[in-house]
């Protein structure tokens, strides 16, 4: 069978990151994005007992195993190049605050979609929005991408918060497009496209 060609070169060429180590990026002093390590499992089955994380996620890690499964699965996409997570860290201690990733890396467009979550000793003190701008100059200024989409339920204020924080613009509403644990939901789109973080 002979495969249909495309017509276009991809906007990040293929082997720009997975084949070497995932960087650790500093956001702060006190905040830092290191690569995922197996021994951060436990911490993640402790984040995930908090209601709002898992009224916010469709999956939830019950055991050590299952969130070492998970940030395998993590690790690995670095080097497949279709996704890139970072665990959020206080760099003196190693405490995990959270996870900041891009998945769904499409190298052909450029484009990805943010994901987040904070452990609950960790909110209200701009972690997350910090290292949503810290990725995002990232993926625009060490990387070539052309835009990261971030959704959200309408009813997740705070993740709305950090979006117009981070600098990313209002798209608009895709109607009951995704479902969570307690039904459907409709999602704000937010994006961030390559030259918006060198505008205003
Ligand atoms: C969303 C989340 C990642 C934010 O993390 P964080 O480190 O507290 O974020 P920041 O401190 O950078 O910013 C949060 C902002 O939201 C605001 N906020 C928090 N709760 C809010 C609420 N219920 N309504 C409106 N705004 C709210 C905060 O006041 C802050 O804004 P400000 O700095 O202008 O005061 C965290 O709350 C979380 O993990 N929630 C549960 C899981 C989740 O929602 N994941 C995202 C799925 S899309």
């Amino acid at each position: 069978m002979r495969l249909v060609p495309i017509l276009v070169e991809p906007i990040i060429p293929e082997g720009s990151f997975g084949g070497a180590d995932q960087p650790v990026i500093e956001v702060s002093r006190s905040v830092s994005l290191r690569p995922w390590d197996g021994g951060d499992a436990a911490a993640v089955v402790d984040a995930f007992q908090d209601p709002l994380i898992q009224k916010w996620h469709v999956r939830r890690p019950d055991s050590v195993e299952e969130a070492a499964g998970w940030i395998e699965r993590w690790q690995s996409e670095w080097h497949k190049e279709s996704g890139a997570h970072w665990a959020v860290v206080d760099p003196s201690s190693n405490l995990l605050f959270g996870r900041i990733g891009l998945k769904a890396i499409d190298l052909y467009d450029g484009t990805a979609e943010l994901v987040y979550w904070m452990a609950v000793s960790a909110r209200g003190r701009g972690v997350c929005s910090n290292s949503v701008k810290a990725v995002s100059r990232w993926a625009f200024d060490d990387m070539t991408f052309n835009r990261i989409e971030l959704e959200h339920s309408v009813d997740n204020a705070a993740s709305c918060r950090v979006a117009g924080k981070a600098g990313f613009q209002f798209e608009g509403t895709r109607r009951r497009s995704a479902r969570h644990a307690d039904g459907w939901h409709d999602m704000h789109v937010h994006s961030l496209i390559r030259g918006d973080l060198n505008e205003g």
